[in-house]
């Protein structure tokens, strides 16, 4: 294919060929600048060597120079390649690491022939301006930069993260941290944030945003330092800083999206390889090169003035499973419950009727769960969406890991959980009978060095929390100096008393909820009174509120304004196991979320109810899901008992 050729197919002189190819055609038509320049492509005509010498020869190429780095480098480019090959041009990629790469391939590339330069520049921009704008071949950015003059197409970083702030405010969040990188995109992104924070009327502040030196300082101690800020939702800059964020909820026992939406501006292709499906804003980067070819060939192909030189494209939000409501929106409540108790690994039997003395029974069914009053009243506080921290001693043994990884499944946070060195996770051996009564033997193994300095260490998460829901199966003095501690912080206190055979007369003044069985009751206060009575003698003693359960029977609650018993939930009982804990973790919650004693009760005895209906202690706990189901049941009780009281 000659010169001549491509005259003649195209009906026009070699002459206007030669000053088509050789970008010498302002004098030309459009209609037949595009005509040869078609047939130029289809054939891929290349003239001679010397011809090829000469600087002002269209190549039908683009340069395209990018960072080596650049996350969404690939995105970028493929795109940027179909657009071009579709209109016949070729593309050769070459890789910067610094600015002085950038500087080096501008200046090789003035004498290659290219028709136009796409560049993502490094940095601080002005130098290989200056370049490309003396070398006069056709450039365009890839990036957003000040000069409005200039050709520029970009993902916009400032709208995807006002987007990305706006998503997260319909969903009711308020308190939203903001992760970045330095030297990268904070600016834009911080605009588009503050930008949707002051639109929904959100006040700003600055402690909020965190910026890292790397996606890694950025994910781990910035995602930390928001945790522990209370924000209900970030924002991530990048997939990287996302995965940190990831990394770091897991550790701190913090779910997502339960306890932390993320959002995250889509740079890479692996977002949804995270589980759960991350939220994403993608910058679009298909049609960033799409737009970035057609404005380039604009510009060398059409001699018309290109009225938009910048063009950002708009970003798309793309829904995942990391965002939902914050917690309070949920559940009326983000206040911190402490758990003081002991974990254990129950092995649970299944025997006809309980043994008695000298008597051997033989059980068919034999299962090991997880257990302990300790960790079933936190996991079932966190179940019901309690924001709950446990304390406890486990052991340094297959069984502790286990529980551990019980807690924080189920949502618990494990800070305040030691490891013990020298003794055993606990155990308890439940006897289960047909009808799901049960006895209980408990080894407290770690449970017993559950002592007051690891409470004392955990003196912060006491200032900062509002409830704490403190059982026996611990040594005695580490739950009194709980008592004491709580009363110090102003925290709470639910006392369930199991194991313990007196009171100290100086805690009781402390204990806001009292919470024993019939047979605790009666062990603490002896004698022969009735159930009422011993329950009015420690009211008397300070205790505010008694609430004695009684399995089958409901609850009987005494305190200054009501002396009332309470009906069970009507549910046929399989094992009656972690029923006590059960209630008085729903109980804890409700009381948490503002309801008054009654509707707390009530709603603690359908928590009570489906938990005796199933198998186990830790398992059989209810999520708020579950107690849902029976919400206007819970409802109409409640309206049925304060009619009968006022
Ligand atoms: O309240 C039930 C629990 O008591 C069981 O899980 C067992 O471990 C004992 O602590």
């Amino acid at each position: 294919m000659t010169i001549k050729d491509i005259a003649k197919l195209a009906q026009v002189s070699v002459s206007t060929v030669s000053k088509i190819l050789n970008h010498k055609d302002d004098d030309i038509s459009e209609e037949t600048r595009k005509k040869v320049l078609k047939i130029v492509k289809q054939y891929q005509y290349t003239p001679y060597s010397k011809v090829r010498e000469t600087a002002a020869w269209r190549s039908c190429t683009f340069a395209v120079i990018i960072p080596k780095n650049l996350s969404y480098q690939q995105e970028l480019i493929v795109s940027i390649e179909q657009a071009a090959v579709s209109n016949g041009y070729n593309i050769m990629v070459y890789f910067t690491k610094t600015q002085a790469d950038e500087i080096k391939y501008i200046q090789i590339l003035s004498g290659k022939n290219m028709d136009a330069i796409l560049l993502y520049p490094i940095g601080e921009q002005k130098k290989s301006i200056e370049l490309l704008e003396q070398q006069k071949i056709a450039y365009l950015l890839l990036k957003k930069i000040k000069q409005t003059q200039i050709l520029q197409v970009y993902g916009d970083y400032e709208k995807a993260t006002y987007l990305a702030t706006k998503h997260l405010i319909q969903y009711g969040h308020q308190k939203i941290g903001l992760l970045l990188q330095e030297n990268r995109h904070g600016d834009d992104c911080k605009e588009g944030y503050m930008q949707a924070l002051f639109e929904a009327d959100i006040l700003f502040e600055a402690g909020n945003i965190f910026v890292g030196q790397d996606e890694v300082e950025a994910g781990r101690i910035g995602a930390h330092q928001l945790i522990n800020r209370n924000l209900s939702a970030v924002i991530c800059e990048n997939e990287k800083i996302a995965c940190a964020t990831y990394a770091t909820c897991q550790r701190h026992a913090t779910r997502i999206p339960k306890d932390i939406s993320v959002v995250c501006i889509h740079t890479m292709g692996f977002f949804n390889t995270l589980y759960p499906k991350l939220d994403i804003v993608t910058l679009n980067w298909q049609e960033v090169g799409k737009q970035a070819v057609n404005m380039i060939l604009q510009k060398i192909e059409s001699k018309k003035e290109i009225t938009k030189n910048r063009v950002s494209v708009s970003p798309i939000l793309i829904q995942g499973e990391s965002v939902s409501n914050p917690f309070e929106k949920i559940y009326g409540s983000s206040q911190k419950m402490i758990v003081v108790g002991s974990m254990n690994v129950d092995s649970i039997i299944n025997v006809e009727k309980l043994p008695t003395d000298g008597e051997t029974l033989l059980s068919n069914h034999i299962v090991v769960l997880p257990g302990g009053k300790g960790l079933n009243q936190a996991t079932a506080t966190a179940k019901l969406g309690g924001l709950v921290y446990m304390i406890g001693s486990l052991g340094n043994d297959t069984d502790g890991k286990k529980l551990y990884h019980c807690l924080v499944e189920n949502g618990v946070k494990t800070e305040g959980v030691r490891f013990s060195t020298t003794l055993s996770t606990g155990k308890a051996y439940v006897n289960v009978a047909k009808g799901g009564e049960s006895t209980i033997v408990v080894y407290p193994g770690a449970n017993g060095e559950l002592d007051t300095y690891q409470i004392r260490q955990q003196k912060k998460l006491f200032q900062l929390a509002q409830y704490c829901l403190l059982s026996l199966e611990i040594p005695q003095k580490t739950a009194m100096y709980t008592i004491k501690m709580c009363h110090e912080t102003n925290v709470i206190v639910f006392l369930k008393p199991a194991t313990i055979e007196t009171l100290d007369y100086d805690v009781m003044k402390y204990i806001d909820y009292f919470i024993p069985n019939e047979k605790e009751l009666h062990k603490i206060v002896q004698g022969e009174d009735s159930l009422e009575q011993k329950a009015e003698w420690l009211f008397q003693q300070g205790i505010k509120n008694v609430i004695v359960t009684l399995g089958a029977k409901g609850c009987y609650l005494k305190n200054e304004e009501y002396h009332m018993y309470f009906n069970a939930a009507p549910f046929e009982p399989q094992d009656t196991t972690g029923a006590a804990d059960s209630f008085i973790a729903a109980f804890a919650v409700a009381i948490s979320e503002g309801k008054d004693i009654l509707s707390a009760i009530v709603f603690a005895t359908y928590a009570a109810g489906i938990s005796v209906s199933r198998l186990g202690a830790q398992p059989s706990m209810p999520d708020r899901t579950a107690i849902d189901l029976y919400k206007a049941e819970i409802m109409e009780k409640i309206a049925e008992i304060k009619k009968e009281l006022y």
